[in-house]
Formats: C-alpha cells, sequence, structure tokens
C-alpha cells in the first residue's frame, strides 16, 4: 500500500507530516511521490496566514475525484488548519476519512487505529507488510527532523498559532536523545530541531534543568551526527549561553533563521515580539562575534495595521544592516482571534503588495550577494539526494560527480542560479 504525504506551511508542518507517516508505515504502508499511485493521503495543514488555509481547503477539494474514483482510499487531513476547522471541513468535504487537529498530534497513532484500523485490516497487502520495519526505514532521509517542543507561549499579535497550537510543551530530554539517535540509525547524519520558539526549551533531565543550550550539547557528540540545525529561535531567547553553545559544538551549523518580523520599533510593540530594533541587533552582533560565518536569515511581514511608509522604510533599513542571505516576507493578513485581527487592516492591498515587491528587491539582491560570494571557494556539502546538497551555511548545492548520499563532500563553487550553488566535486 502506498501513502502520499503532502505538508503545507512551515517545517512545523513538515516534521508533523513525517511524524504522522511513521504509524502508517508500520501499518504497511511505503512512500510514493505521485497521488495516483497512493491508496491514501496525508496532508498536513497550516493555517499561520490565510493563503495557506486556502490553499490546504483548495487542495482537500480537488481530491474528490481522487477518493471517488476508488472509495476504499484514505484521505487523513491533520495539522493547524484541522485544529481550527475540523467539523467545518467535515461537512464541507464529507469524504475526508479523519480530521486530526495539531493538538492531538502525539495521540495520531491511536486515532488512526481507532478511526481506520479495522479498514486497513480488510485493504490489500496489509497482512503481509505489517510487521515489516523496511517500509519505515525509507521515511527517513539523510537531513531529517526532530520536534522538541510543541506550542508557545508567546501572543504576538498577528499570530494564530498559540490559539491552534496551545501552550508549550517540551519533550523529555532522554525520548529527543532516542529519538536522535534512532534517525542516525536509519541513515540521517544532519538533524534540525524544531519548535515554535525552539529556544525556549526547558526541561528537567535527572534533577538537572536542561535548557536550549544544554540540549544542543547533548546531542552534538552523537555518534555518527555531522550536522546540526534548529528553527525557529525567538530572538528573546538568543543569549551568551545558547551563542556559547553554536560556537562550541562543531555540529552546529553556522546558520540561523531569526525572524524579526519588522524593523520599526513602534510596529514591534504592537506586534508583541518582546524585543526592539537594537536588542535584535545587538544579538546578531554578538553572534557574530562568536560565529564569523554565520549565516542569517529572517521573516519578515508587511503592511501590518497602522504602517506608514516610514516604519515600512525602517524595515528596509533593518534588512539593509542585518544582510541576511534570505528572508521570508509576507503580506500581513488578519487571522481570526488575534488581537491584531480586532484593529482595521487598513493597509491598502496594493500597497502591501508594492511593499512586499520593494523588500523582496532587496531581499533577492543579497541573497545574490551571499551566493557570489561563494565562486571560486571550496566548501563542505551533505550529499543529501547524489549531487545535491546543502553548505553548512544552509545553501542548497548542485554538484557534478559520483552520488554519495549521506556523505560529506568538499566542492568548489563554479557558479550559482537564484538559489542554488552550482559546483564540481572534488
Ligand atoms: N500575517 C502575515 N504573516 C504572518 N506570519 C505569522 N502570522 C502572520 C499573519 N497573520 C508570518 C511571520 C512568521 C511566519 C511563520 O509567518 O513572519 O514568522
Ligand atoms: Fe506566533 Fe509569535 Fe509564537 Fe512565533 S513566537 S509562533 S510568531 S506567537
Amino acid at each position: 500500500m502506498k501513502l502520499h504525504t503532502i505538508a503545507l506551511g512551515c517545517q512545523m508542518s513538515a516534521a508533523d507530516a513525517d511524524e504522522m507517516a511513521m504509524p502508517l508505515a508500520r501499518r504497511g504502508f511505503t512512500p510514493t511521490s505521485t497521488p495516483d499511485d497512493a491508496d491514501a493521503i496525508l496532508i498536513s495543514t497550516c493555517t499561520v496566514r490565510q493563503h495557506a488555509e486556502d490553499r490546504a481547503l483548495s487542495l482537500i477539494g480537488s481530491l474528490r475525484p481522487w477518493k471517488e474514483e476508488r472509495p476504499e482510499r484514505v484521505l487523513i487531513v491533520a495539522g493547524c488548519a484541522a485544529e481550527r476547522l475540523g467539523p467545518w471541513i467535515q461537512q464541507r468535504f464529507p469524504f475526508v476519512d479523519l480530521i486530526v487537529g495539531a493538538k492531538s498530534i502525539d495521540s495520531f497513532p491511536q486515532l488512526v487505529e481507532d478511526a481506520l484500523g479495522a479498514r486497513f485490516d480488510f485493504l490489500a497487502e496489509t497482512a503481509e507488510t505489517f510487521d515489516t520495519h523496511g517500509a519505515a526505514e525509507s521515511f527517513s532521509p539523510v537531513s531529517s527532523y526532530l520536534t522538541i517542543m510543541r506550542g508557545c507561549n508567546y501572543s504576538c499579535s498577528y499570530c494564530i498559532v498559540p490559539a491552534v497550537r496551545g501552550r508549550e510543551l517540551y519533550r523529555p530530554v532522554s525520548d529527543i536523545l532516542n529519538e536522535a539517535r534512532r534517525k542516525i540509525e536509519s541513515g540521517a547524519r544532519e538533524l534540525t530541531l524544531l519548535g515554535q520558539t525552539v529556544n525556549s526549551y526547558e526541561s528537567i533531565n535527572n534533577g538537572q534543568t536542561v535548557d536550549f543550550a544544554d540540549l544542543l550539547r547533548l546531542i552534538d557528540p552523537l555518534p555518527g551526527l555531522k550536522r546540526l540545525r534548529f528553527m525557529s529561535p525567538h530572538p528573546y531567547y538568543v543569549d551568551q549561553n545558547m551563542i556559547a553553545a553554536m560556537a562550541q559544538c562543531p555540529t552546529v551549523c553556522p546558520q540561523l533563521h531569526l525572524p524579526v518580523q519588522s524593523g520599526c520599533d513602534r510596529l514591534l510593540k504592537l506586534m508583541r515580539r518582546n524585543y526592539t530594533r537594537a536588542q535584535f541587533m545587538n544579538k546578531v552582533r554578538l553572534l557574530r562575534q562568536a560565529i564569523p560565518d554565520i549565516v542569517l536569515s529572517t521573516d519578515i511581514i508587511v503592511g501590518f495595521p497602522t504602517e506608514t511608509e516610514d516604519d515600512f522604510e525602517e524595515t528596509l533599513s533593518l534588512v539593509a544592516e542585518l544582510e541576511p542571505a534570505s528572508a521570508y516576507c509576507f503580506k500581513y493578513s488578519p487571522r481570526q482571534s488575534t488581537e491584531s485581527s480586532l484593529r482595521a487592516d487598513d493597509v491598502p492591498q496594493i500597497v502591501k503588495e508594492e511593499r512586499l515587491g520593494r523588500l523582496n528587491a532587496l531581499v533577492d539582491r543579497l541573497t545574490e550577494r551571499a551566493l557570489d560570494a561563494h565562486v571560486g571557494q571550496t566548501v563542505e556539502a551533505l550529499d543529501e539526494q547524489g549531487g545535491f546538497g546543502r553548505t553548512r551555511g544552509g545553501f542548497k548545492m548542485k554538484w557534478t560527480g559520483p552520488a554519495q548520499p549521506g556523505q560529506l563532500v568538499r566542492v568548489t563553487v563554479a557558479g550559482a542560479t537564484r538559489r542554488t550553488l552550482l559546483g564540481d566535486k572534488l
């Protein structure tokens, strides 16, 4: 039996999809990249922006013929949009077999068993493939996500995440280390720790408090691990301890996605981000001092309620000062029951688009500059798919030469496309 997984939205959604694929793998499902071959489709949805939610709903709608063609097929909708709109989705799309909200991901195996276990037993092949472990392994690529916490204790005024994912819950250290070891054993060489504010991690292990910096130091020495990354950190929790752990752990990559959202203090306050521009830039200075080759990227929202042209120009100037290698830039969209949705969405659509265009043009220039700076250099790449992988700084890279998934290779950069380095393997 074949499972097609579709993860919409953020890395958290992708990690949830991987996690949910596991119990299905144990049920005998092997992955397929084409829906037509699939006996089951799992959609991990995102609700953080209206656009993400609209995409999820139109995707579900478009799968009606797929389901009608063979009604015994299974369609599972999970994640944040499922949490927010579950009953409505079920009513609107009655052909969906199972809806699992983001807060219930931990109980996904049980929910699948309860809702579909009996049915899976009737599906052909299940009996033969049940209890084989081969299938599960193929869900673990060279670079793997590892969720260390769920939820968010912040209440950024524009953000729907705390409402759909709930308060922060931290996984115990032993669970995290066990999952890390398991992933490494099944071929992972790079782990990306995930959490909504990943660096607010905190737990007690053997009577000792373990914070995020401690956790990096515990994962770093695991045998077989070559690279460690994490996302997304909240700027508030970036401190000297975390920076020192990043600088000192050999597997931790010199790369950080640090969402800033705006360069204007008035808007940062309205957004309830809990830092000023100067505080953010000071943390960046400390990071660059300790890790000179660190590659930074960020998230930015344009057109937040009341944003003036001057406010927006402060964001442009912050980006010019920060010089991120890339940035995800979004037009503000009001999300239900968030604090900012009570304000008028008063920046006209056309102005939001114009600002987004100017911001993206600046970011594209910075990305090009960052890529071009590599040309002629020899860098380390982790081969993820045979001739495709990433540098330690997180740049995508393609090269010619024998395919060696899982290997670290040295590659001389010959040029770059818009987003990818091109190289020759030494
Ligand atoms: N409108 C636009 N962008 C948003 N983001 C979160 N909520 C909204 C919203 N209501 C962006 C932020 C966040 C990223 C995951 O999505 O930049 O960092
Ligand atoms: Fe949303 Fe803010 Fe929490 Fe990030 S820190 S998930 S933007 S509330």
